[in-house]
């Protein structure tokens, strides 16, 4: 597969006479022809399913469209993906390939495929290079453009696309994107294209997928199905502002721009200098919004997240939802126990363990004051290091770099530090006093770096790093900013920007130094859930709502893009204290248990029922994890279509599993989301399984039971399905009736079963 790539790739190049006219970018299942002849415009000839030939493509006489619509060349139809002010004021460009180059390189972590055509202008002296990635084995084609100029002063990038698309003239085209908020993250969002021009944006200028975030996918063939119909998925790798457009002008078709936003964000660029637009990774599937969630799962494992996104993730009990910041010595080393005590691996220590002059011990103070607060922790994280030690599991931490309080010693120290308008208010965040910090200063960036460095040298035992960031970017200016990347007048239009060019370079020398250690990605809950930073991180807090019935729904969405292994979710309180609902344990390790297991509650106030539930999920997981974390998924019944349920007597789930690479094994999961007498059950239809094969079900996490004689809760019976073996062909074409009795029982049943 690995030579296939490359071998077509040169061959094109080579037949050519390495004057490249057609240039072909093959994965597995996708292909990319574009047409790059010398002088003409960079033209995409197909982008869509491999059975496509060279010749079927010449003889259905595709022209294609251009690869960058670049204002100056575009016509009325086309919104530009490019557009330059020259620094003679002209707003014009007619870009025509100069050069063409293929960069195929095989390194430890596998193959990559990389073209760059670069195009320059006839009249300015403006050189935009286009670049084409596919990475390994995997459908995802990334797309990005370099820009740089050798005008004799500044000019400005006014619109500047990472990439654009052109597809389905004559089809149906439906748009599905995930909206929401803080604590109800990834509402997924289907509807149908119509004529105009449709804007997916966010503008919170620190973290980008609250709101909306910045991932789309388009249905050719009218309503998206999961594992069936031809779709496109896209995700622009930005963490900051970000603006997808979806223009569909009449009888052409729908076309699809994405990139950062230019709105306040009009890039001056100096002279020499380049400007790299971040990537837009983009796939093709006719296996549904199935195919494309696991092409672009896989592609993050490999390409899309920190190099060990292969790996499988620590069980681990998180401090926040259990004490907040109620933080004593005692109290974190006896979470450390419960946890130890339950078979997790890993206890993190929230927020509300520092603080000097200030402590902290509610969210209007101390950000930026990163040392120990003493009088909580007499024995300072020394003393926590060793008592995890002690018990066998490893230790973390939470911090919030980017981050400081007007009520903080950084701040009386550095008031310079903080983004802020010269002589206007401030506007303050979380707490009534928070404020972000200017990345784009180079003493902020070692700041940052050097808090990172300090825990991580002077404890070489903390193996986790919770990175949140809890505020936008409401105080657009910066008083000493590092002005060398902007003309002299120092524009601060290219704040926004150089913000996040600041925080990934300071993220880059973390992870050089620092590549073992687990960062977790969290923004108040699931802010920054992209693919901007998630090449610095190992997973993201998925979302701060911990309410089991709606992370089925939170969690569904977030799957979309992001693979399992990354998706933090943890088993909360009940009643849950944002929805107040009463959720039985075994549940809420259900649904906690279908991504990276965690405990988010204090277990002093837990049962005996949920302490045993709680041990019984735990060592069911560490079975089940390496299918659960790294296998295939397939969402077969969404908990969307239970909210378009008319009626009471159908039952209303939420199932999704995940299948081994070599489909040898499953797990599967499934949640009763409503309760009501003589309800109808559903029936489930399985996918991705081999249909030759006989599996054999087995229960995990069976409901535990209080056992009378024993006068004390013990272990629960399997439902009638376990032991019971079936074919693969009759668990994905007829399904299984799955008990999930909503009669006499407990509200919310669910079921986890291991396939083997
Ligand atoms: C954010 C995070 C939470 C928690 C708090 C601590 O809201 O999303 O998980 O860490 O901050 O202040």
């Amino acid at each position: 597969m690995k030579n296939r790539l490359f071998f077509c790739l040169m061959a094109l190049l080579l037949s050519a006479g390495m004057n490249a006219e057609v240039l072909r970018l093959e994965t597995p299942n996708t292909q990319l022809v574009l047409d790059a002849t010398e002088g003409q415009e960079l033209r995409v000839l197909y982008f869509g399913d491999k059975s496509a030939t060279l010749a079927d493509i010449e003889a259905a006489g595709e022209t294609g469209s251009a690869a960058l619509p670049v204002f100056g060349d575009i016509d009325m139809i086309h919104l530009p993906a490019l557009q330059v002010q020259h620094a003679d004021g002209d707003l014009s460009l007619n870009l025509r390939v100069a050069k063409v180059e293929s960069l195929t390189s095989n390194s430890d972590s596998g193959l990559t495929s990389n073209i760059c055509v670069t195009l320059t202008d006839k009249l300015q002296p403006v050189t935009v290079r286009v670049f084409y990635k596919a990475c390994h084995d995997v459908d995802i084609i990334e797309t990005w453009t370099e820009i740089e100029h050798q005008e004799k002063k500044p000019i400005v990038l006014k619109r500047f696309d990472s990439g654009y698309l052109h597809l389905g003239e004559g089809e149906q085209v439906w748009l599905t994107h995930l909206h929401g908020d803080w604590a109800a993250e990834a509402v997924v969002t289907n509807e149908p294209l119509t004529r105009g021009v449709k804007i997916i944006r966010n503008t919170d200028g620190a973290r980008n997928a609250h709101l909306d975030a910045p991932e789309v996918m388009l249905s050719l063939d009218g309503a998206p199905e999961e594992n069936s119909g031809r779709v496109l998925g896209a995700a622009l790798c930005w963490s900051g502002n970000f603006e997808i457009r979806l223009n569909v002008p009449n009888n052409q078709g729908v076309h699809l721009y994405a990139g950062i936003d230019p709105q306040s964000s009009e890039y001056v660029l100096a002279p020499k200098q380049v400007f790299k637009t971040p990537s837009l990774a983009f796939t093709y599937s006719t296996e549904g919004m199935g195919g494309v969630s696991r092409a672009f799962h896989r592609w993050a494992r490999t390409c899309g997240m920190l190099h060990n996104g292969n790996a499988v993730r620590d069980v681990l009990l998180n401090s926040w939802e259990g004490i907040y910041f109620d933080i004593t010595q005692q109290r974190i080393i006896d979470m450390m126990d419960d946890i130890a005590a339950f078979g997790g691996e890993l206890f993190v220590m929230d927020d509300g363990w520092f603080g000097g002059k200030y402590p902290r011990n509610n969210d209007s103070s101390s950000l930026g004051d990163w040392v120990v607060d003493t009088r909580k922790l007499p024995g300072g994280l020394k003393a926590l290091t060793e008592a995890a030690r002690e018990r066998h599991i490893r230790f973390g931490i939470w911090i919030e770099p980017e981050a400081v309080n007007t009520v903080s010693e950084l701040y009386e120290q550095h008031p310079d530090w903080a983004l802020q308008v010269k002589g206007r208010d401030l506007k303050l965040g979380r707490g009534g006093t928070q404020l972000v910090l200017d990345m784009t200063n180079p003493k902020v960036q070692n700041f940052v770096f050097n808090l990172v460095d300090n825990l991580l040298t002077d404890y070489p035992e903390i193996a986790y790093i919770k990175w949140d960031a809890n505020a936008s970017i409401q105080n657009y200016g910066h008083l000493t900013a590092q002005r060398s990347n902007s003309p002299k007048d120092g524009l601060t239009s290219n704040l926004y920007i150089d913000y996040h060019l600041g925080l990934l370079k300071t993220l880059e020398r973390i992870r050089a130094k620092y590549p073992n250690v687990v960062i977790q990605n969290c923004a108040s809950g699931g802010g920054r859930a992209n693919y901007g930073l998630m090449p610095y991180f190992d997973e993201f807090w998925v979302s701060d709502n911990n309410d089991a019935l709606q992370r089925v729904f939170i969690q569904w969405g977030t799957s979309y893009f992001f693979p399992s292994n990354a998706m933090a979710q943890h088993i909360g309180g009940s009643p849950y204290q944002m929805t107040n609902r009463v959720v039985p344990i075994k549940f809420r390790c259900d649904v906690a248990m279908s991504g990276r297991l965690g405990i988010e509650l204090q277990p002093k106030h837990m049962t005996d029922e949920e302490r045993l539930q709680c041990t019984t999920a735990l060592t069911d997981y560490k079975v089940l994890r390496n299918i659960i974390q790294l296998g295939n998924l397939y969402r077969l019944v969404s908990p969307y279509s239970s909210l378009q349920a008319t009626t009471v007597a159908e039952q209303q789930v939420a199932s999704l599993m995940y299948v081994t690479d070599d489909r040898s094994e499953a797990v599967l999961f499934a949640y009763s989301l409503s309760n009501f007498m003589k309800q109808a059950p559903r029936r489930i239809r399985l996918a991705g399984l081999d249909p030759n094969r006989t599996y054999t079900i087995e229960e995990k996490n069976i409901r535990v039971q209080y056992n009378h004689d024993k006068g004390a809760w013990d272990k629960g019976e399997p439902c009638s399905l376990h032991g019971k073996q079936f074919t693969g062909a009759y668990l994905m074409n007829v399904g299984l009736l799955i008990p999930l009795s909503t009669e006499y029982t407990q509200d919310y049943p669910s079921r986890i079963f291991h396939l083997k």
